[in-house]
C-alpha cells in the first residue's frame, strides 16, 4: 500500500509530538507557531487541531494568526479562498469549524499565546 506524501507527514508530525511530550510532559509544543494549544480553552481543542492539521500545509499558521484579521466575514472569505486553492486538503465542512477558531482566537489573542509573535 502506498502512503500520501500528506499522510507520511501527518505521520511524521504525529511522531514530533508523542516525542515532544514524553521529553516535557507535554509543556512545550512543536510546530504551533507561537500558540501554545495547552492554553486553549478544552472546547476549542478540536477546532485548533482542525486548522493546525489544514492551515500549516502551505505556510507557517504564524501567517493567519498573525494576519491581523479579526471579522467573522473576512475570516470567512480567507478560509474559502485557502479551501479553493488546488490540493488545500480543506473540505466545504472544514470551513465552520476553521472560522469558528479564527474568530475566537482573534479575539483572545492575549490568552491564548501568540500574542508575541
Ligand atoms: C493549498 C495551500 C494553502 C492552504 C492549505 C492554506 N493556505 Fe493560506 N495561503 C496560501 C497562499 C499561496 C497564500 C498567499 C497568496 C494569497 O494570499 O492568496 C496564502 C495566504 C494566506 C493568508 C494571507 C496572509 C497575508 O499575509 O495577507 C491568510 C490569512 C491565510 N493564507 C490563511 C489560511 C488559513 C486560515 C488556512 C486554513 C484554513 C490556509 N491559509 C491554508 C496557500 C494556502
Amino acid at each position: 500500500m502506498k502512503t500520501s506524501a500528506a499522510g507520511r507527514r501527518a505521520l511524521g508530525l504525529a511522531r514530533s509530538f508523542l516525542i515532544v511530550c514524553a521529553a516535557s510532559s507535554c509543556q512545550a509544543f512543536a510546530r504551533t507557531d507561537g500558540l501554545e494549544p495547552s492554553r486553549l480553552p478544552a472546547e476549542r481543542r478540536a477546532e485548533y487541531n482542525l486548522f493546525a492539521d489544514r492551515c500549516s500545509r502551505c505556510h507557517t499558521l504564524a501567517r493567519p494568526l498573525n494576519a491581523g484579521i479579526s471579522r467573522e466575514g473576512e475570516w470567512r472569505n480567507y478560509v474559502r479562498r485557502m479551501r479553493r486553492q488546488p490540493s488545500s486538503g480543506i473540505a466545504p465542512e472544514d470551513e465552520e469549524p476553521l472560522v469558528r477558531f479564527l474568530v475566537w482566537y482573534s479575539a483572545n489573542r492575549a490568552t491564548a499565546g501568540g500574542g508575541e509573535l
